[in-house]
């Protein structure tokens, strides 16, 4: 696999450089591929021979152009599809139960209509045997940093679709598990609230061990929160190149205009571009 380092590095971090350590997450040659049938049966290759690794504490990004695979990697991963091909590991465990046990912010919020923000909130606390009380208190803690405390009893058809997002973000981050699913989880946010939530992001994971693996189409974003970037090329979804991105963490949002940070996005928006057959 091509691995184009960025050279002007600084120290990557501890848990990088532990090849004996057993990956939180590890994906071996995985493959999927959609059967439709009915009368005319037809398939569709969606991914193709997908590896990867998260170690404790790596956080990881996904970019690639629209209808690679991304999603369907995502639902592989969490337990919700378990049809494919090779091999995922958690904790290098494959028989590992996953679903339920990975935290998982899907690309639509799939928030439920009848609970309010606040008990959207507790889900997954609740699904992990929290008992309601704790699960509402620990939620109510975040709600103001969220900017959703005034709207802790509304529901979800009463709130904007940014606000929407930024409940199931909530969902999905506070079981403090070791492995987060993230898809698009900002494309929603405008400009301001979404630097608002990679400051946030950055700053509840700068102390942990949890590992997230989170799908963008912001290569800016990417680059901003993650350890190492994967490029995906279009259907069926493979791992073209990977970038790694030395900047210890956790980052200043100033870092964007960093000559070497410049010079990286440049690098990821020509891979990505490449990947995808359109010019940058
Ligand atoms: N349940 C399904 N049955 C059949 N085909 C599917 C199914 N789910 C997804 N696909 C197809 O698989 C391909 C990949 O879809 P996926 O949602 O994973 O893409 P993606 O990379 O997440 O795209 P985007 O960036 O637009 O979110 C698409 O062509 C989609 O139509
Ligand atoms: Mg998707």
């Amino acid at each position: 696999m091509m691995r184009p380092q960025y050279s002007g590095t600084t120290d990557a971090g501890p848990q990088r450089d532990a090849p004996e350590a057993v990956p939180v997450l590890g994906v071996k040659a995985v493959s999927k591929r959609f059967v439709s049938g009915g009368m005319s049966p037809s398939s569709l290759d969606v991914l193709s021979g997908i590896d990867l690794d998260l170690a404790r504490g790596e956080f990881v990004s996904i970019v690639g152009p629209s209808g690679c695979g991304k999603s369907t990697l995502l639902n592989l991963i969490s337990g919700l599809d378990t049809d494919y091909d090779g091999e995922i590991n958690l904790n290098g465990d494959g028989a590992a139960p996953r679903i339920g046990r990975v935290p998982y912010m899907h690309q639509r919020d799939l928030l439920l209509p009848w609970r309010t923000v606040l008990d959207n909130a507790t889900i997954s606390l609740e699904i992990r045997g929290a008992g309601k009380r704790r699960a509402r208190e620990e939620a109510l803690v975040h709600l103001d940093e969220f900017g959703l405390a005034e709207f802790a009893s509304s529901y979800p058809s009463e709130i904007s679709g940014g606000m929407r997002q930024r409940v199931a973000l909530l969902r999905a981050t506070l079981p403090g598990a070791e492995l987060l699913l993230l898809d698009e989880p900002f494309g929603a946010l405008d400009a301001i609230t979404r630097s608002s939530m990679h400051t946030w992001l950055s700053q509840l994971l700068a102390d942990s061990e949890r590992a997230v693996l989170l799908v963008t189409h912001d290569v800016e974003e990417a680059l901003l929160l993650s350890d190492r970037v994967h490029v995906m090329s279009s259907r069926p979804g493979r791992i073209v190149s990977t970038l790694d991105v030395e900047f210890p963490r956790p980052r200043d949002a100033g870092i964007v205009t960093s000559p070497q940070f410049v010079e990286l996005k440049a690098r990821l928006l020509r891979v990505l571009s490449d990947s995808s057959g359109v010019a940058a």
